[in-house]
């Protein structure tokens, strides 16, 4: 019985899961070169949203026939941008095994009323891939879902010679995880998750077949200015240069900068890899060990590396949901855990974030405090 509250303390009690903890080694001060006051479409404005889309390529290896923009409204901008634009030409498959990927599902039955076929699966488990037809149908999926702590384990299941497209939602998957570009024709995430960036804009990367489709196909339904990718029938190149739809925040712009560079002197994209994977490995051997919590990913194989849900399995526990709340809420009062409680529509637990900009020693930290809360909530029933 650990009731005695643990000596150490994380030195950072950021685990939310977005916005997600700056780098350690942030401050305010990095951000005074952004050009405030000045105009995004003045040459300085201009070459700093180049810079931002060209060092993303870098970290990410985005291959240089991918196109990659700046657009409003963070991932779901994004994402509903790509569903509007290319969606309706063929037939189309929605994967779900969380909330975010719900969502995409409702978006396109309800609101464009696309007659897709939705392959759902539970919170903790994925959908079967190799039964996607990756080949003829275009796919919308997530590639993981941060409010169940699922994730694809790699895109072998996409085919090389597809005629459709996939559209995948890779907020909490880009800076953490291998992205296999070739299967990948539309990729969507936003500063604030894994980079620990400002929230403001979504990235959308296109491939030539993602180029081709918007330029090949007008959807029935009218677009938003914001949702344009194409004028007269031709992509606008512009906007994946830098000339963005409509105005950004060149301070979110200057932050993003700040967090990609960071990034790289980490080692770039296998470097923040790493660190994920060791924040990670630092809550499955604590896991491992207990037997009064479990990770909700059932298979390990497709258990996130970045938003890690856990669950109690203890039989004493007398109302679940209640329990797992009192627990948050007393890592947040004793100031070792911000944000962690699970996801409002996911079954009740926590969700302690493992992003790159997390410190390995401060999850190592917390989990002595896990133990110690969850003994106290116990005796507190
Ligand atoms: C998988 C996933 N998709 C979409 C979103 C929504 O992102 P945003 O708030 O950047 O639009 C989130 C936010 O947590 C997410 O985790």
């Amino acid at each position: 019985m650990a009731t005695q509250a643990p000596a150490a303390r994380p030195a950072n009690p950021r685990f939310s899961s977005g916005p997600c903890a700056k780098n350690p080694e942030f401050s305010l001060e990095q951000l005074a070169d952004a050009p405030l006051g000045r105009s995004h479409r003045a040459a300085v404005g201009k070459a700093k949203l180049k810079e931002a889309i060209e060092t993303t390529r870098e970290v990410l290896g985005i291959p240089a026939d991918y196109k990659i923009g700046i657009v409003p409204a963070s991932d779901t901008g994004a994402m509903e941008m790509a569903m509007w634009s290319m969606l309706g030409a063929r037939k189309v498959e929605m994967l779900a095994w969380e909330s975010f990927g719900a969502g995409w599902v409702t978006d396109v039955i309800k609101q464009l009323k696309i007659d897709a076929e939705a392959k759902t699966a539970d919170y903790g488990e994925i959908v079967d891939l190799a039964g996607v037809d990756t080949k003829n149908n275009d796919v919308v999926f997530t590639w993981n879902g941060t409010t169940s702590g699922v994730r694809v384990p790699n895109g072998d299941w996409i085919a090389d010679d597809r005629e459709g497209i996939t559209i995948c939602d890779a907020t909490s998957a880009a800076f953490a995880m291998d992205l296999p570009w070739d299967k990948l024709d539309v990729t969507t995430f936003s500063w604030q998750k894994v980079l620990g960036g400002e929230a403001a804009h979504g990235m959308i990367v296109l491939s030539p077949k993602a180029v081709a489709r918007l330029e090949s196909y007008t959807p029935a339904w009218p677009l938003p200015k914001i949702f344009r990718l194409t004028k007269g029938g031709k992509l606008i190149d512009g906007i994946f240069t830098g000339a963005t739809i409509n105005t950004p925040s060149m301070l979110a712009v200057e932050d993003y900068l700040v967090a990609l560079n960071w990034a790289k002197s980490v080692g770039g994209l296998k470097g923040m890899i790493a660190r994920a994977d060791a924040n990670t490995k630092a809550i499955a051997d604590f896991v491992d060990a207990k037997d009064w919590i479990a990770n909700l990913a059932v298979d390990p194989a497709t258990a996130s590396n970045t938003s890690v849900c856990l669950k109690f399995t203890d039989d004493r526990i007398q109302d679940g949901a209640a329990f797992a709340k009192a627990v948050a809420k007393r890592l947040e009062a004793e100031g070792v855990a911000l944000d962690i409680g699970a996801y409002r529509d996911a079954p009740a637990g926590l969700r302690i974030w493992c992003g790159g900009t997390v410190e390995t020693a401060d999850v190592a930290a917390l989990m002595p405090w896990l133990e110690y809360a969850f003994e106290a909530e116990i005796a507190a029933q």
